[in-house]
């Protein structure tokens, strides 16, 4: 199970102090778990792992063995925020690191679109598209945010000019409110195999439905070892424990927060495999904890390639952060690094080591500097990055950011910040009924 460590915190907290936070972090979880606190019509996420049915698994798995048939080698996934950052996330972490440039491929690469509005990327996607046998994913909950709509256009167009209008309806997937939204209209009256983002689930926490879970499974993935993880962490995280790692997570960090004057917390990782988990866990607790004139930052590093130009800031630099290190205790793959006769790069004091070995010294190494330069250090660990762990990782950092967040004193299901610049780029886009707020903007230009 996942494990936190808070010792590289001692020095910088009382003991006292952190005995109060994680008193508060318990009341916060009995919050949670009485399911009577704010947002608290958001929390089907809390269940998705030990209720989802092997139906819908298998409704799943039917859409890949029929595009595998068809021999679909690019499947173009729609969608922003959390309706993205999920499959990202795990497909970025479960993947060859090389898999684009291998020649053998064992399923179809999945890419993504509609996190952007950039015209480039929409047009270099179809200049990759009319290389590829493709299909498409198209993800928005509410079935209205901009960015994946103006992509759908585009994805869904390029798919009827070339495979004709019913096969287009074979090779788009659409997931989405239940009755709700333009994408669900369209949908129905396209005939597109729809999937659904149950009500009770905000984006942010959806990557157990299928939001997250289609994409990782069409990528080849095995999503019920990824479900199987999560189970464990569902059961693990229900009892009510000083230990219980959610809620030492969340003292520590509202503890560091409120007391040290932390305001920045850094996910660190080792594996480059880890980028996107870092992307999703900041819109996980970004957008779940920064409201009301409070939250903590979330920031992120990629080690040891941000030692060489985040490393003297984090070092040095203003004291306002603290560091979340995400540590693998094995790696998948061996390397050896071997004895070389001449030894020109002198580098045979390390002959017979894995190089893993040398990371972990980096690791641990980077940990005590950051310590000895005023930046506490939690340890997040995992025994080895595979589907089961990263299942595990996932429903720990969601169930975490609940706790953390009541702690906090903030509704973690809410998100009434984004609405902003929507209204101001509706407004600038003359979009009807914004005529009144397309006036006062021009007057501020
Ligand atoms: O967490 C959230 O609720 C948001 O990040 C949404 O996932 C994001 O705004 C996309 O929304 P939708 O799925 O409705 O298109």
């Amino acid at each position: 199970m996942v494990k936190v460590d808070v010792k590289g915190c001692e020095s910088f907290v009382k003991d006292e102090q952190f005995k109060a936070y994680v008193q508060k972090a318990m009341d916060a979880f009995d919050v949670l778990d009485s399911e009577q606190g704010a947002g608290n019509d958001f929390l089907g996420w809390k269940h998705l792992p030990s209720q989802i049915t092997d139906g819908l698994i298998n409704d799943m798995e039917a859409i890949r063995t029929s595009w595998n048939k068809k021999g679909v080698d690019l499947v173009i996934a729609i969608g922003i925020g959390g309706s993205y950052l999920g499959a990202k996330a795990v497909i970025e972490a479960l993947s060859h690191n090389f898999a684009k440039q291998l020649k053998h491929k064992d399923a179809p690469e999945v890419v993504f679109a509609g996190n952007n509005l950039s015209e480039e990327y929409l047009a270099e996607l179809m200049d990759l598209a009319k290389e590829r046998n493709v299909a498409c994913i198209v993800i928005s909950k509410s079935g209205t945010t901009t960015e994946p709509a103006v992509a759908f256009r585009i994805v869904k167009q390029f798919i009827e000019s070339i495979y004709g209008k019913k096969e287009a309806s074979e090779r788009i997937v659409a997931i989405t409110d239940a009755a709700r939204g333009a994408l669900k209209q369209l949908s129905t009256q396209e005939g597109y195999k729809t999937f659904v983002v149950p009500d009770n689930v905000g984006g942010r926490f959806s990557v157990l439905t299928p939001v997250g879970l289609l994409p990782i499974a069409v990528a080849g993935f095995d999503i019920k070892d990824l479900i199987d993880g999560a189970k464990k962490a569902e059961r693990a995280l229900s009892i009510k424990d000083p230990a219980n790692p959610a809620i030492v997570y969340a003292a520590i960090r509202n503890l560091l927060f409120k007391e040290c004057g932390k305001s920045t917390e850094i996910l660190v990782n080792y594996n480059p495999k880890l980028t996107y988990v870092a992307e999703w866990w900041k819109q996980l607790y970004g957008e779940s904890e920064g409201k009301d004139g409070t939250g903590i930052y979330p920031a992120s590093v990629n080690n040891t390639a941000d030692l060489h130009s985040m490393g003297q800031f984090i070092q040095e630099g203003t004291r306002i952060m603290f560091e979340t290190v995400l540590h693998v205790e094995n790696a998948r793959r061996s390397v050896v690094i071997e004895s070389d006769d001449q030894n020109l790069d002198q580098l045979n004091y390390l002959s017979g080591k894995h190089v893993e070995h040398c990371n972990h010294m980096a690791e641990l190494g980077t940990r005590l500097a950051h310590m000895d330069g005023g930046v506490p250090q939690i340890e997040i660990s995992i025994e080895t990055l595979d589907a089961k762990r990263l299942g595990e990782l996932l429903y720990f950092f969601e169930f975490a950011c609940g706790v953390s967040a009541y702690t906090l004193g903030v509704n973690p299901f809410n998100q009434p910040g984004v609405e902003a610049y929507k209204k101001n780029m509706f407004a600038l886009l003359q979009k009807p009924g914004y005529e009144e707020a397309t006036k006062a903007i021009m007057e501020r230009l």
